[in-house]
């Protein structure tokens, strides 16, 4: 019976007995160089560069246990079975005796596996270079027997080399552009071309694997296609040439056509009992070369493979600064993987892991700006550049670009003119931005200048100008010249925008969905309340902005002359919906085809005021129009396409997490009524069993009118599973306004079901949701890890920038110190590293302590507010960590 993923150090190394046990797990492995790879226990998975360049064949959740064509490394012993290194074999699998071990740590694979006689122990370490695009298997293979033992070694890996288009758009055909050559180490495939209907390209890429012995040996024989490999009635679980001893082809070997196999085995080995040796083998690409050449010879043998292994490790282990200490070591270990998602994240996009069989790569623009939320406590320095240019995806309408190119700033145009408006878009670059100027007190970054992209669409998606020339990208002036505003100027117009783009119940309108992406069938008189109350706490922001302009002495801004109707909603305009709408009609028309490039200038202190004014009001008009009082208190967070409320009136609760979630955020929701929330999100939402708080209540019913959630399984995805990002955003809400434990149950019971493996199913990490029986689905990529590593840092350890200076301000509960009543956090701040190290020796509980003493390096100053410790930054600090300690009582 396995125990799960046991912690093997500090680092989140984690063994994992009987991994064959169960299915569908999978380990994601990357390069800088964009080489992504996704591995099973069985070495299934695949292997790409991008949607069009996949070296194995593209594998979905089920290929993983469906499929045989993974990597395999075959031992061929006489009188012997041939037995697989990998497990996948039908000898093995017949038998069932055989258990996998994964010993992973990030960035590196391990399994091993000992033979069901005994005589064999093998593993296999995989691991991606960090500035190639080769992932590179190193086995090794002791004899454990007691008598010497003569072997080959054959690797087996099949080689896709096209577009992941091609699995079900033209497979055969595709096969017949293959050149297939074998060269001295191994086997590389050119297609002659690279099939588009809409126009077939000469093809330059190449794709190979290649391999050597201890020695640096080449292997002896090859056998580079598929069907020569396997054999009549063969299959790649069950090869008959290496059943039959067949001999295969010499380097040299040319043929077309065919699937690709870089298959080939080395001369025989001997062992003695105890002895081991060790097999390289490299699966790679590149954009082009001479396919009859060999592409590995910088490795000229294992150790130099070694050298670029550790090289690998040190530069994956810099990137993980965040390292916690509590009582819970498992905690800790968890916490290292989800640290490390976000980072996953920028690499793999919202695509390329088994369960992510969508997208062809890249994110969307929530998750473009909320991934930066934990790069940003990592590294705020080099994430500023990438802010910088996000901000030239948003429109002057404000809107944005929805397809995100690869490179920073580079946004591309939806040539399909679909109109599609997310509603949620304006919210997330001020959070975003507003973590950036605690941080690091850069105010002047909001005066940068930038760029607003243009397309087709205009006034907010509800127009196309047929006259825009479907080539410039970028907003001109009257004069033709590219116009540029402040970044502060961009947020404003996102945000000012969206509030006045609302429908008749003058709340948001939801069109074509908000943060739920499956809430995407009630265009025209949805409704979302929950992002309502989300930009009324952006309105909040955006007013103590302005108010640290004013005091840093910054009176005045300089704004586009057009935006002056939008800065001041009086009263009687904003209680009504038609005239919030003129107004926005006639903002973007007058930014339409191209803007004045006149400025205004805006009193930062009258702003701060006007913006306040508007968030109270719009508060208590949510407050009193949404909220619902009945058997279970809460706010109705959503209207459908027919205008009715979504959680009200039906004959049983209905209930909504991102209906509360920003309610509480924004601070919306007064104090009772936060209490009303969670004992309501409690008794309707909350499952234990299945990790903590689902998205919804089971409405019964497929609501046509209000998205395709409603048609999932309830308990899945969308509709009602427990939604990581969102249940952890719930705890992020909770811990801001001080209901610290109720916070804490949000994010434990996600880690909870996370970490018990017999449930979820899953490595350490966080994953999109929890589905039937509280398995973990949709690993790694997910909005969750940054939102939990933000809340843990920001909220439960309570470490913020507070204007440039470190705040901090403990949420710690009791259960999380140690037995000696400590817990520390080590973060890099303003790119020093800290560690702040809490002492609660009478170990009180969150409420019951204050902050009694802080200790601080010499020369430090600080100041202990009883709740919160301010520690001055010091432009001089020193390299060294800089160590602060917290004594609670
Ligand atoms: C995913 C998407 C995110 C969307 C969410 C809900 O969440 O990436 O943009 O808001 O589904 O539809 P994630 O997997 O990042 O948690």
């Amino acid at each position: 019976m396995s125990k799960g993923c046991i912690f093997t150090d500090k680092d989140g190394s984690f063994t994992l007995n009987n991994a064959n046990g169960k299915t569908g797990l999978y380990f994601p492995l990357a390069s800088e160089k964009g080489l992504k790879s996704a591995i099973s226990p069985t070495l299934n998975g695949d292997l790409k560069i991008d949607q069009n360049s996949f070296l194995l064949e593209p594998a979905s959740i089920e290929d993983l246990s469906e499929r045989r064509g993974g990597r395999n490394f075959w031992i061929l012993r006489a009188g012997h079975t041939p037995w697989s290194v990998t497990g996948a074999s039908v000898w093995q699998m017949a038998e069932g005796k055989e258990e996998t071990v994964v010993n992973a740590k990030i960035m590196r694979h391990g399994i091993s596996r000992l033979s069901s006689d005994g005589d064999i122990s093998a593993s296999v370490e995989t691991f991606i270079p960090v500035d190639s695009t080769e992932e590179i298997h190193m086995v090794t293979i002791e004899n454990t027997g007691d008598k010497p033992m003569t072997f080959e070694f054959v690797s087996a890996v099949p080689i896709y080399g096209r577009s992941a288009d091609n699995i079900r758009d033209h497979r055969h055909v595709t096969s017949l552009l293959t050149q297939i050559y074998v060269n001295q180490r191994g086997v590389c495939v050119k297609p002659t071309l690279s099939f588009d209907e809409r126009g077939h390209k000469l093809n330059e890429r190449i794709y190979y694997v290649e391999g050597f012995d201890e020695f640096g040996e080449a292997p002896a024989y090859f056998y580079p296609e598929i069907a020569g490999f396997v054999g009549e009635g063969g299959n790649l679980e069950m090869p008959m040439t290496l059943l039959k001893g067949e001999t295969g082809v010499k380097p040299g070997f040319k043929t077309a056509g065919g699937e690709a196999m870089g298959a080939f085995g080395f001369k025989a080995c001997t062992l003695e009992p105890g002895e081991s040796t060790v097999y390289i083998t490299i699966v790679g690409t590149a954009e082009s070369g001479d396919p009859e050449k060999e592409n590995t010879l910088r490795y000229k043998n294992p150790s130099d493979v070694e050298k670029t292994l550790s090289e690998t490790e040190s530069y994956w282990a810099s990137k993980q600064n965040i390292s916690i200490h509590t009582g819970d070591e498992n905690f800790d270990g968890f916490m290292k993987w989800v640290s490390f998602q976000p980072e996953l994240r920028r690499l793999f996009g919202c695509s390329f892991l088994p369960h992510h069989d969508y997208g062809r790569g890249g994110k969307g623009w929530r998750d473009l700006w909320q991934d930066c939320l934990a790069l940003l406590l990592y590294d705020p320095d080099s994430v500023k550049e990438l802010l910088f240019n996000n901000f030239k995806g948003m429109r002057v309408d404000g809107t944005n670009a929805t397809i995100i190119g690869d490179r920073p700033g580079e946004f591309k145009a939806d040539r399909n003119g679909i109109p599609r408006v997310w509603m949620d878009h304006g919210v997330w670059p001020l959070m975003t931005t507003a973590l950036y100027l605690d941080e690091t007190d850069d105010l002047e970054f909001l005066m940068r200048e930038t760029e607003y992209y243009r397309d087709g669409l205009v006034n907010r998606g509800r127009k196309q100008d047929r006259d825009w020339d479907g080539e410039t990208l970028k907003l001109l002036d009257k004069e033709g010249r590219v116009y540029e505003g402040s970044l502060l100027e961009h947020l404003l117009i996102e945000n000012l925008t969206a509030l006045l783009d609302v429908g008749e119940h003058n709340i948001l309108a939801l069109r074509g969905a908000d943060w739920n992406d499956a809430m995407d069938m009630a265009p025209d008189r949805g409704e979302s309340v929950a992002f309502t109350h989300a930009y009324v706490g952006n309105l909040k922001t955006l007013a103590s902005i302005m108010k640290r302009l004013y005091q840093k002495g910054i009176r005045e801004i300089s704004l586009l002359k057009e935006i002056g109707p939008l800065l001041d909603i009086s009263p009687e305009t904003e209680a009504d919906p038609s005239k919030k709408r003129e107004i926005l009609d006639r903002f973007a028309d007058s930014v339409m085809p191209a803007v004045s490039g006149d400025r205004i200038f805006a009193d930062t202190k009258k702003l701060s005021e006007t913006l306040t004014d508007r968030a109270d009001r719009m508060a208590d008009f949510l407050r009193e129009q949404e909220w619902t009082e009945d058997s279970h208190p809460r706010f109705n967070g959503y209207y459908d396409n027919n205008g009715r409320p979504l959680e009200r009136g039906k004959n049983k609760p209905h209930m909504t997490l991102t209906g509360q979630v920003f309610a509480i955020m924004s601070g919306v929701a007064t104090e009772d009524e936060i209490k009303d929330i969670t004992l309501s999100a409690d008794a309707l939402l909350f499952d234990e069993a299945c990790g903590g708080y689902r998205l919804n209540t089971n409405f019964d019913e497929i609501k046509t009118d209000m998205g395709r959630m409603f048609g999932f399984a309830y308990g899945e995805k969308e509709n009602g599973a427990v939604f990581s990002h969102m249940a952890v955003m719930y705890g992020n809400a909770l811990f801001r306004r001080r209901f610290a434990k109720e916070g804490y149950k949000a994010l434990y019971t996600l880690y909870k079901q996370s970490m018990d493996f017999e449930k979820s199913v899953i490595y350490p990490g966080i994953p999109e949701y929890f589905g039937k029986n509280g398995r973990g689905l949709y690993h790694y990529l997910t909005g969750a890890a940054s939102w939990y590593v933000y809340t843990v840092v920001t909220e439960l350890f309570g470490i913020k920038g507070e204007e440039g200076d470190l705040a901090i301000e403990p949420k710690l509960l009791k259960s999380i110190f140690d037995k000696n009543g400590k817990a520390t956090i080590k973060l890099p701040f303003r790119n020093r590293p800290h560690e702040i190290e809490f002492v609660n020796e009478s170990r009180l509980e969150y409420g019951e302590y204050r902050i009694r003493s802080v200790e601080v390096p010499e020369g430090f100053a600080f100041e202990n507010r009883g709740d919160r410790a301010i520690v001055k930054y010091k432009e001089s600090m020193a390299e060294e960590t800089v160590k602060v300690t917290v004594v609670l009582g």
